[in-house]
């Protein structure tokens, strides 16, 4: 797969980290991945986790510069997933400012009609936000908030944040195993 995923200035740097070790790992890649990073995406990690760690092979990008190539409709893309997406970016996104690389590129990819993902991490919600998230919906964008989920019984942090990537992958078509899904037999994918 062609991916972009874009790191944005929410809490959560540690869901981008996860996603992007277990895209790199993937036996079903290898997959094309450019990672695009918000001005604020590298202060929040840098509280958070430390230093974004970015695997071989994945092309890093900046947000100024259109110089990259998911900023035209014109190339090709399966996804953007926007992991962490801070509430600043949906709201840029959903009253189509495109001034930026990451906020074109999404605002391509619902042109385009092409899978966006958007993963915001934000609480509690003013009614602009949770307008600015209705709209990204209507426009055809997917949100995955980043919401963990407690039935798996998580042990570590890790097994919280494996929670949400989980469905990241899933909505990516990405086979895997990081959660047991509920009333299924551990092995599957
Ligand atoms: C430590 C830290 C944590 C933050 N967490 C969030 C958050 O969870 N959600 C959010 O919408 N903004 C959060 N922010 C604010 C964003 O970084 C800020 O609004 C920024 O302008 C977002 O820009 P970007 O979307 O281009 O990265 C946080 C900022 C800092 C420094």
């Amino acid at each position: 797969m062609k991916l972009v995923v874009a790191i944005t200035g929410a809490s959560g740097s540690l869901y981008a980290q996860r996603l992007l070790e277990i895209l790199h790992a993937d036996p079903q890649g290898p997959h094309e991945v450019h990672v695009a990073l918000s001005r604020h995406a590298q202060e929040v990690a840098q509280a958070e986790i430390g230093k974004l760690v970015i695997p071989e092979g994945f092309q890093v990008h900046g947000d100024h510069s259109m110089q990259v190539p998911y900023v035209s409709g014109s190339t090709k893309f399966d996804a953007m997933v926007i992991i962490p997406c801070s509430m600043g970016t949906v709201g840029r996104i959903a009253h189509g400012y495109s001034d930026s690389a990451i906020i074109r590129a999404a605002d391509v990819f619902l042109k385009e009609k092409r899978k966006l993902i958007i993963v915001p991490r934000e609480t509690p919600w003013n009614l602009i936000q949770a307008r600015n998230i209705v709209t990204v919906l209507e426009a055809g964008a997917q949100v995955i908030p980043a919401i963990p989920a407690f039935y798996h019984r998580p042990e570590t942090i890790l097994d919280l944040v494996d929670t949400v990537v989980a469905r990241v992958l899933d909505h990516l078509s990405v086979k895997h195993a990081l959660t047991k899904r509920w009333m299924e037999p551990e092995t599957q994918d």
